[in-house]
This record gives structure tokens, sequence and C-alpha cells, in this order.
């Protein structure tokens, strides 16, 4: 029985963060991450070029490597473009977005930090989220693609800078009596300097992010019926995994630097008809 087969797209290494957490949950599943480096950073695209770019590329992929489930692990395009690929593709689709309500859920001091893209910090949906879940607590937005590209540098091998971190949230450090006890963290590249993160603040802070809440809705939408999902049963052996992006890495060190952090993963380049 071929294992079920998820696609995990993002623009760069972020997914990562959200395939650490469903492959832990579910072993069994093949998984192919898509990273669209050619378009990064999502965070920093108008919205419909980001919408047209999504759908053409999604569609190529998914025409050469058919999946059953796809995670959009990007708060940026998530956030803006998960009404379109519904309607565009019939596979089930679980989007990742800001986790406000469980923060609302954690805070003490009632003032969240939401650390974003600055796309996602601008969406409506983001206002949206935290007028319906956050009523009666500050929330405070950052938006940073300062903070993506670092995380894509830690995973490439180059060290990051705690004053650049520092650097940008600056405006959370400066008002102690304003100073966010919960961050959530909504863009997918961020748990992955969480460390860095947390090492800005003199107090602790909690973090949330949705990875985890992810995975439990794959493995629920997996496990539901086989036949109203037209999904194969789980094979029960450990799969061997493959990564595509979408533009040459310009130093062949970074992308041997990449592999080890993929390490579940056999890379190639997408090839595309004519995207
Ligand atoms: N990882 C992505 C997110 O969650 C986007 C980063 C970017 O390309 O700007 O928003």
């Amino acid at each position: 029985m071929p294992a079920k087969r998820v696609l995990i797209f993002d623009s760069g290494v972020g997914g990562l963060s959200v395939y650490q957490q469903i492959i832990k949950l579910t072993p069994s599943i093949k998984c192919h991450y898509l990273f669209d480096n050619a378009y990064f950073p999502y965070g920093e695209l108008p919205h419909l070029q980001l919408i047209k770019r999504l759908i053409q590329l999604l569609s190529e992929f998914m025409s050469q490597h058919p999946a059953d489930l796809l995670v959009i692990a990007c708060n940026s395009a998530s956030t803006v473009a998960l009404e379109a690929l519904r309607k565009h593709f019939s596979i089930p689709i679980v989007g990742v977005v800001p986790a406000i309500k469980p923060a609302t859920l954690i805070t003490q001091n009632n003032v969240i930090g939401l650390l974003a893209t600055p796309g996602t910090i601008e969406r409506a949906y983001t206002t949206t989220l935290i007028e319906q879940f956050a009523t009666g607590k500050t929330v405070l937005r950052i938006g940073s693609t300062k903070l993506v590209t670092l995380a894509e540098d830690k995973l490439i091998g180059k060290s990051i800078n705690l004053n650049d971190v520092k650097a940008v949230v600056s405006p959370w450090l400066k008002n102690e009596h304003n100073m966010p006890d919960t961050i959530v963290l909504g863009c997918t590249h961020f748990p992955l300097i969480k460390d860095e993160i947390e090492a800005c603040f003199d107090r602790p802070i909690y973090f949330v992010d949705s990875g985890a809440a992810i995975a439990v809705r794959v493995k629920q939408l997996l496990t539901l019926d086989h036949k109203a999902l037209k999904l194969s049963p789980c094979n029960k052996t450990k799969q061997e995994h493959q990564a595509f992006y979408t533009k040459n890495f310009t130093n062949t060190e970074h992308l041997s630097t990449l592999k080890c952090s993929f390490a579940e993963y056999s890379f190639q380049r997408m090839t595309f008809c004519d995207l």
C-alpha cells in the first residue's frame, strides 16, 4: 500500500518547523517539501501576485508530484490565499495562521506580541483573528523580513548576530510596563530562531506557534474516512522524503548545510513547464 503523500509548502525553510511537528505525530507519511526560494520573501509580495504565483506553482508541482494533502506552511500565504487555493484544488488543504486564540488563554498581563512578516501583520485576515479572539487584550504587532532572512541564514550555516534580532523586537523592550508576556510566532521561520528571540528578553516569555496544532489537524484529516477523502491507507514503514526548490543556490556550501537540516530529504531543483 503506498503511503499518504503530504506536500508541505513554504517560501523557504520555515515550513521545516511545521514538518518537524507533523512527522513526530504521523511518521508514516511521505513528504514532499517545496520551497519557492525564487519568490522569497513572500511577506513582501503584493496580494494578487502571491495568489497567482501559488496557484500556478502548486498546480504545476502537483501535476508532476500528486499529493493527498497540502499544507501551506506559511502564514504570509495562508492569510491571503487559503480561500482561493481551496476553490482551485480538490485535495484537503491545511493552512498556517497566527495562533492568536491560544495566546489569549496563556497571557497573564493581557499583552500579546504578534511577530510575523510585514504581509501577515497587515492582512485583513489577521485583524479579524485579533478582533474575534483577543477582545480585551492588547495585541502589539511587529512585522519583520529581517527575522525571516536570519532564520534562512541560520539554516545555511551562517551565524546570527543577536543585536539584529534585538533591533527587531526593540519596540517591545523599551516599554517595561507594556511588554508582552506572550509572543505569537506568526511566521513559520520564527520557531527556528526562537532561542535567539528569547535571548533578547530579560524575563520569561511564553512563545506560541501553530506547528503542533497543524500536526494534529493533518493527522485528523489523514485518518478520517479514507474513502471520503480519496486517500490511501497508512503505510507503516518510514518514508523517503523529497525536497524541491525553485531557484538554484549560488553557494553550493549553503545547499550542503541546508541538506543537513533536511536530513531525511533528498534534494532536487523543481523543473517547470513554463512558469
Ligand atoms: N515562512 C513564511 C511565513 O510563515 C514566510 C516568510 C517569507 O517568505 O516572507 O509567513
